[in-house]
Parts: C-alpha cells; sequence; structure tokens
C-alpha cells in the first residue's frame, strides 16, 4: 500500500546518523531556524513537533524556549526518535521528550501546545488534511502552527539531482512515487487552504528562499546517504557507483565556486498561522 510505504521511507536504523551528518548542518539547521522565527518561538513556549525526525527543528526549539519552556518531538519512525531521544540535554535549553506518533495521531490532550511545529514532514503524510487537523487540535486558542516544505517551480536541491541519476541507471524507488518530484512540494496556496480547512486563522504562507552552503561537491554527493535513496547508491556495484557519483557530481557543478564549495538557493513555503 504506498501511502505506507512512503511514510515508512525513514525505519532504516542506520539513517538517522546519516540524515543528520550529511544533511543537517548545510540544509536542515539553516531552514530550522528560518521556521522558528517565522514562528516567533518565545523563551517559555510550549512547543509540539511533529515530523521531527532527528531533532533539528527540535533541539534549535528548545534552545529558543529555554529553561522554562518544553519541547515533545514525535515521529512515526522508531529509528528517528530512538536518535532524537538520545542527544544529551543542553544547559539553558527546554526539556525535551519524544514519543513516536504518526502526524494524524499525537499523544497529547486538547490544547496543550503554544505553538505547533513540522519541517518537511508533509511530503510522507499519507493523510496531509489530518496532520493540520491535529496541530490545529493540540494547540490552545491563540497558539501558533509553523510548517514548511518544498515549494514547485524550482529543483529541489540536493534531493532532484541525486534521485534523478540514480533514476537514470535504472534503480527502483526506495518507495512509490519516490522519483515523482510533484511529490515533494506543495504551492503556498495548497498550505494555506491545508491550513484553513484545519480551522486555522492569521494564515501567512509564502514561498522563501535560503541559500545553503556545502563544502564541497563530494560531501554533496555523500549526502544521498542521509536519505531513503542511499541504499539504492549502496545496492550498485563499485563501477555503477563511481559513474552514479559523477553523474551527481555532474549535476552539482553549476553551483560550485572558485574555492571548491558550493553555494545553492533552495525554498520552502514558510507557513504560520493562528489557533
Ligand atoms: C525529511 S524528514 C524531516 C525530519 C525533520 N523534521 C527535519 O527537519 O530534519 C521527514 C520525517 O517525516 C517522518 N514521517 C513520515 N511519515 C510520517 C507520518 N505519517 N507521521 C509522522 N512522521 C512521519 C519520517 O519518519 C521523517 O523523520
Amino acid at each position: 500500500m504506498s501511502d505506507t510505504e512512503r511514510t515508512a521511507a525513514f525505519t532504516d536504523t542506520a539513517l538517522p546518523e546519516r540524515y543528520e551528518r550529511l544533511l543537517g548542518p548545510a540544509l536542515f539547521a539553516p531552514w530550522a531556524e528560518v521556521l522558528l522565527d517565522a514562528v516567533a518561538v518565545a523563551p517559555g513556549a510550549r512547543i509540539v513537533e511533529v515530523a521531527a525526525g532527528t531533532g533539528v527543528v527540535t533541539r534549535a526549539a528548545a534552545r529558543r524556549a529555554g529553561q522554562t519552556g518544553h519541547v515533545l518531538a514525535t515521529d512515526i519512525s522508531p529509528a528517528m526518535i530512538a536518535f532524537n531521544a538520545a542527544h544529551p540535554p543542553e544547559p539553558g535549553a527546554a526539556p525535551i521528550r519524544t514519543a513516536v506518533a504518526p502526524a494524524t495521531a499525537l499523544p497529547c490532550a486538547d490544547g496543550e501546545f503554544d505553538v505547533a511545529l513540522c519541517q518537511q514532514g508533509m511530503p510522507f503524510f499519507p493523510d496531509r488534511p489530518g496532520a493540520v487537523r491535529e496541530l490545529h487540535r493540540v494547540l490552545r486558542p491563540g497558539g501558533v502552527a509553523g510548517i514548511s516544505v518544498w515549494t514547485p517551480g524550482h529543483e529541489v536541491v540536493p534531493f532532484g539531482p541525486m534521485n534523478g541519476a540514480l533514476q537514470d541507471v535504472g534503480a527502483p524507488e526506495p518507495f512509490p512515487g519516490g522519483y515523482d518530484e510533484t511529490s515533494y512540494v506543495l504551492s503556498p496556496e495548497q498550505v494555506h487552504d491545508l491550513l484553513a480547512d484545519a480551522g486555522f486563522t492569521r494564515i501567512d504562507a509564502r514561498e522563501t528562499e535560503l541559500l545553503t552552503r556545502w563544502p564541497s561537491v563530494d560531501a554533496l554527493v555523500d549526502a544521498v546517504h542521509g536519505t531513503p535513496f542511499g541504499a539504492l547508491l549502496t545496492a550498485l556495484d563499485g563501477e555503477r557507483q563511481k559513474q552514479v557519483r559523477a553523474v551527481m557530481a555532474g549535476r552539482f557543478s553549476r553551483w560550485v565556486r572558485d574555492d571548491g564549495t558550493l553555494a545553492i538557493p533552495t525554498y520552502s513555503v514558510i507557513a504560520r498561522a493562528s489557533r
């Protein structure tokens, strides 16, 4: 059943460490700050996060909420949540609890939180309206939701070039629709409508650009191992792996600067809305 397989794309226990190390610093951590700026997380905030993964947003939110706040990080993948939970507490940051839970059934009471966050979880949810209704349910009146998701109209970098290189050599999809670029993106209007239909008000959903910086082409190619597509590369024989890596490198070459580092513009909807 396709939706189930897609939502389980991050269950491999080797993935969380690679995801965080290879994709966190250059991509997901800088985007986390953009999302947290948009929702203006205040000291003392009670925060719930959906599809929290390894905790890149979780820990940034906890720093902003400070000692008097608290964060509940949830995700459907036990592997992601185990890795998230294993991070030591940071001095001065809010305490973090974790729970394995689908976005549509959070283990929380109605109105329990001031802030509800979801960074790049929407592409994997079988029931996006249900997930946004759940954010609404767990927020107190006046609480704020923050959602980010890649936007259409731009190649989703680095994932589009990586996945395309694997598709070109006939590697199978790691989950149904895995090569369908449209399945990873939502327009500002689509996010706005999901929020409005769930009952949110004061909705601001806009495309935002962020220039991401990568140390080298090799680092960017290696980052495929932080995604569910990495196993496809590993499954190829040595010569074929080299070929695919070379194709990926070629696709990234237009962003290489004179010093060998890369600067790549990326585009997400950043949405903020009130309960
Ligand atoms: C691209 S990762 C994003 C992780 C994290 N938010 C970040 O910004 O680094 C997508 C996450 O969505 C989770 N996920 C997929 N389907 C889900 C569902 N139905 N409910 C909750 N989490 C889900 C995956 O396990 C994975 O951790």
